[in-house]
């Protein structure tokens, strides 16, 4: 099924549910690099989380929908952590929509939103207990650039980029 982006408010309730309710329905993911179930602190970081350099304004949230229903979302940053950079915080599909080749769809959805910013780069973090993910974003032609720690998270925080087509 076809797959359509939409920006997320933090102040709609249905959007906070609907945010909630896929990282219900993805919980291997905060297991794998956190250790955890997931929990509304997910959803409060997910929409307002961000680097204390970055502005409120260079966050923006958005929804993938299959039809009428939400089955994923992402998180970007403008401008970060360079000025030509989009940083992708954390992009989820809910599990029973994963490994359907959303994944690439809503990933040339964020580059075509990068592309209308003016970046010219991709970056984001991969957490080494997670795979799966790590495979995903080499497949998406990102490599790696460094490598980092971060006490939240169980393995090692591997930084990846890929230019904007
Ligand atoms: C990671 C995630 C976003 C990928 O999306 P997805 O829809 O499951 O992946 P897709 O089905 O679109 O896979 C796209 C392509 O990547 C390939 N791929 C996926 N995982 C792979 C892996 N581990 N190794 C190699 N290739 C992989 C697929 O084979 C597919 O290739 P194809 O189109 O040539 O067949 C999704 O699985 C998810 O939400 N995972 C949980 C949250 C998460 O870990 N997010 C990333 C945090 S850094």
């Amino acid at each position: 099924m076809m797959l359509t982006i939409r920006p997320l408010a933090s102040g709609s309730h249905s959007d906070r549910a609907n945010v909630l309710r896929i990282f219900l329905e993805a919980p291997s993911y905060t297991a794998l690099v956190e250790g955890r179930q997931p929990s509304e602190e997910d959803v409060e970081d997910f929409f307002n989380g961000k680097p204390d350099s970055k502005d409120a304004a260079d966050k923006s949230v958005f929804g993938f929908y299959a039809g009428p229903a939400m089955v994923g979302c992402a998180d970007v940053i403008r401008s970060y952590p360079a000025g030509d950079c989009l940083w992708i915080g954390l992009l989820l599909f809910s599990e029973a929509h994963q490994g359907r080749g959303h994944g690439t769809t809503a990933l040339a959805l964020i580059n075509e939103i990068a592309k209308d910013w003016g970046c010219r780069r991709l970056q984001l973090a991969a957490i080494s207990t997670n795979p799966r993910a790590l495979g995903f974003w080499q497949h998406e032609g990102f490599e790696t650039v460094r490598h980092t720690t971060n006490p939240r998270f169980i393995g090692e925080v591997i930084v990846m980029e890929r230019p904007v087509k």
